[in-house]
């Protein structure tokens, strides 16, 4: 049976490491071909590298997502490479744990610039060419911190709401237009994210969460709901859909879940906890 990926020009930010990667090496397994985006040509190359057995169907592609010429340049080149471009993935990004009051206004501009003009910069590049060719799928990742609010993730939850509304939008707008948008909101994946900082750097030790979901299981479960044409797509589905569900509804228990989790952040911070 031909996969629903099978021959598909696909361009996916931030391929070099965690989700991105995981996206891009699913993608190649249905029958892709894939633009592997990072700003480090050597990351890049490397990520690609490691997935030589699909031949020349992963592709390197240097760009930062903050930079709009490289971005659009990154676009419009792949899809005159490959004729089309069917799937724009803008997944780069960066996390941010950080009581409000720690946070510069650098902060804001760095994560702002990261996780939004990013994801703007993409859509504007893209949006164009697919309604030109007349069909596309623009996949944005946000975050659940882009629909249920964490303490201590202003920054960050700005951000992704952000991504949410956004992509939200353009999948009614573009409805009839034959493009599709989705939005995806993982939760704990594990990915070196863990121990990054605002400016995407690494800090100490890699401490992934115990109850972290594998990034190839979440890659997949992505992309099987993309393949339905999904709006928001919850990663993993349980339980974080029920977690959404009662934030929106304002039941005790998810109230009562944030509150808890604001008192034990504040106090792992006040015991000098960490910055991200
Ligand atoms: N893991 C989770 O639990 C989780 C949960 C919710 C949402 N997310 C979202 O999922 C996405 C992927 O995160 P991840 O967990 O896979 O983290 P990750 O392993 O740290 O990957 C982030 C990727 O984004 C790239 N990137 C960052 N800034 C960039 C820039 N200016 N230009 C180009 N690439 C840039 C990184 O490149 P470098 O290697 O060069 O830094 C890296 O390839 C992010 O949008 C994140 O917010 C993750």
């Amino acid at each position: 049976m031909v996969d629903y990926y099978t021959g598909k020009v696909c361009l996916v930010t931030g391929a070099n490491s965690g989700i991105g990667y995981a996206i891009s090496e699913e993608l190649l397994k249905r029958g892709a071909t894939v633009y592997m985006a990072g700003r480090s040509r050597e990351k890049v190359a490397e990520a690609v590298a490691r997935l030589s057995a699909y031949g020349d169907r992963a592709r390197p592609l240097v760009m930062d997502v903050t930079k709009q010429e490289q971005v659009q340049k990154g676009i419009e080149d792949t899809a005159a490479e490959a004729g089309r471009l069917d799937f724009l993935f803008n997944n780069a990004g960066v996390g941010g744990t950080i009581p409000f009051e720690m946070a510069t206004l650098d902060d804001w501009k760095a994560i702002i610039d990261t996780n939004i003009w990013s994801v703007v910069y993409g859509v504007h590049a893209a949006v164009p060419i697919m309604l030109k060719q007349g069909f596309g799928h623009v996949v944005n990742t946000s975050s659940i911190a882009g629909i249920v609010p964490p303490p201590f993730q202003a920054l960050y939850s700005l951000t992704k709401y952000g991504v949410t509304g956004l992509t939200e939008c353009l999948k009614y707008e573009y409805a009839e237009k034959g493009l599709y948008f989705s939005t995806i909101c993982p939760a704990n994946i594990a990915t070196p994210i863990f121990n990054k900082g605002i400016d995407g750097q690494a800090r100490g030790e890699l401490r992934i969460p115990d109850d972290a979901y594998p990034a190839d299981k979440a890659a997949s479960l992505i992309l099987d709901r993309v393949a339905e044409h999904r709006g928001i797509i919850v990663v993993p589905e349980e339980p974080y859909t029920d977690l959404w569900k009662g934030y929106i509804l304002g039941t005790p228990e998810v109230e009562e879940r944030l509150s808890q989790m604001a008192r034990e952040r504040r106090e792992a911070f006040e015991k000098g906890g960490t910055y991200f």
